[in-house]
């Protein structure tokens, strides 16, 4: 679709190329343009407005302006139809309209303001990975804006997260489906560990759905840090409690890809149960729900475990459960993945690559060879989505799986981010 706007689109289009041209002569290139989009919006007051707070006088700039800013500022215009969809400690997630192509984003708002000043840190993490990380299954990070003490992340946006998913539809948890989800998320997760990133936050909450396509993608990197081999003492304040590794729970620092494997573990098996597999709601609550599950660890399932900071001999001694007690309704080989998922000793964790290899896999390649590409393991990265057939599309309709609600404007002013800068 053409832009609504042609000149102010070209006018966001050169300033974002001209973003590290520092001998750029704005009165020669940048003006022209912004006159012909002022012209091209003779009412817009806003627009007006924002060129002479960066000293156009109605012809020219008045003085040398700051490229990134004056774009964020005009990008932030372009937004509109706001809608919240979560707040988190340290950001606010929007759905919004792009009036100059009609895309539906999500803006991440995060705070940068005096009181959050330890989240400064935790915004560049998030910024800078998520620039490297391109990949079907992880979301797209498509612009950052800033404005005075936020910093706005531009995304691509998803109907939904997974937790929403399996709460508004049953479908969901239809073991084909499982399978489909499990393949894209280890796929998502390998190429981040192959980039040497770990998450670090795995968790429902922060595996986007596209529900047409039954897509899965990978977001928030806000706790993600790059890794360099040998691996080193980190923060063990990472990994909601309830998807965080026991090598975490014992108070180990030194850790490494396996504690995601053990996040994506507690995502499968919830995604076959429909709740948390370990629910605890203490740091020992954890430990004591993972022990009477798989059985308290010993020497002999876990080595060295008796060395972890946080160890006690007086642990009780629970025996292990089958894992086909765990989750009745996978067959055996998903059994035999979780398993192997759900590793003790994180040195023997199955690892995201060698998981998309398992046999539990297998079957997947034939039952989407059909209509959406290749899902061989080994291949280069595709979409590997398995849309829901006829059948399940109808039974999930049925199941109240709608589409995103209507959307419901909360700022009838034109700049969605105008509206939430200004703390409305
Ligand atoms: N790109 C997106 N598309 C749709 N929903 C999203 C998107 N990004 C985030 N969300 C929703 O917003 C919530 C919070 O976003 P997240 O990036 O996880 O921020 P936080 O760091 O606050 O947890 C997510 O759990 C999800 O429900
Ligand atoms: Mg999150």
């Amino acid at each position: 679709m053409p832009p609504s706007k042609p000149c102010l689109a070209r006018l966001l289009t050169v300033l974002d190329d001209s973003l590290a041209d520092f001998s750029l002569d704005i009165n020669r290139v940048i003006a022209p343009l912004l006159d012909a989009a002022l012209r091209e919006s003779p009412d817009d007051a806003l627009l007006r407005e924002e060129a002479r707070a960066f000293s156009w006088n109605g012809t020219r700039f008045l003085q040398q302006i700051d490229i990134g800013a004056f774009s964020s500022r005009l990008k932030a215009l372009t937004f509109d139809g706001l809608q919240e969809k979560g707040k988190g400690s340290y950001a606010t997630v929007y759905r919004a309209v792009c009036r100059l192509s009609g895309d539906v984003i999500t803006l991440k708002k995060l705070k940068l303001d005096r009181e959050s000043e330890g989240f400064l840190g935790t915004a560049i993490r998030e910024v800078s990975l998520l620039k490297e990380l391109r990949h079907p299954n992880i979301v797209e990070l498509r612009d950052v804006l800033w404005d005075n003490h936020r910093l706005y992340l531009i995304m691509e946006h998803l109907d939904r997260d997974l937790r929403e998913h399996l709460d508004v539809c049953p479908a969901a948890s239809a073991l084909h489906n499982v399978k489909s989800y499990m393949y894209q998320m280890l796929e998502g997760m390998a190429f981040i560990h192959a980039n040497r990133v770990l998450h670090r936050d795995l968790k429902p909450q922060n595996i986007l759905v596209e529900s047409d396509t039954n897509t899965i993608k990978i977001a928030d990197f806000g706790l993600a840090r790059c890794f360099t081999p040998p691996v080193r003492a980190y923060t063990h304040e990472v990994i909601t409690l309830l998807y965080r590794a026991p090598e975490i729970l014992l108070g180990g620092t030194i850790y490494s890809t396996p504690v995601d494997i053990w996040s994506i573990g507690c995502i499968f098996a919830e995604l076959v149960n429909g709740v948390p597999v370990f629910q605890g709601d203490s740091e020992i609550g954890q430990l004591y729900q993972i022990f009477q599950v798989l059985g308290t660890p010993s020497r002999a399932t876990w080595r060295g475990v008796e060395d972890m900071p946080d160890w006690q001999h007086c642990f009780p001694h629970w025996p292990s459960k089958p894992i086909s007690q765990v989750v009745p309704r996978l067959c055996p080989q998903g059994q035999d993945l979780l398993s192997q998922m759900l590793r003790y000793d994180p040195s023997s964790r199955i690892s995201a690559r060698q998981a998309l290899q398992h046999p539990y896999f297998h079957d997947l390649t034939a039952s989407t060879l059909s209509g959406q590409g290749s899902l061989d393991p080994s291949a280069p990265t595709t979409v590997p989505s398995e849309p829901l057939s006829q059948q399940s599309q109808e039974s999930a309709a049925s199941q109240s799986c709608q589409p995103f609600p209507p959307q419901r404007r909360l700022y009838p002013t034109r700049s969605a981010v105008a509206a939430i800068a200004a703390g409305r």
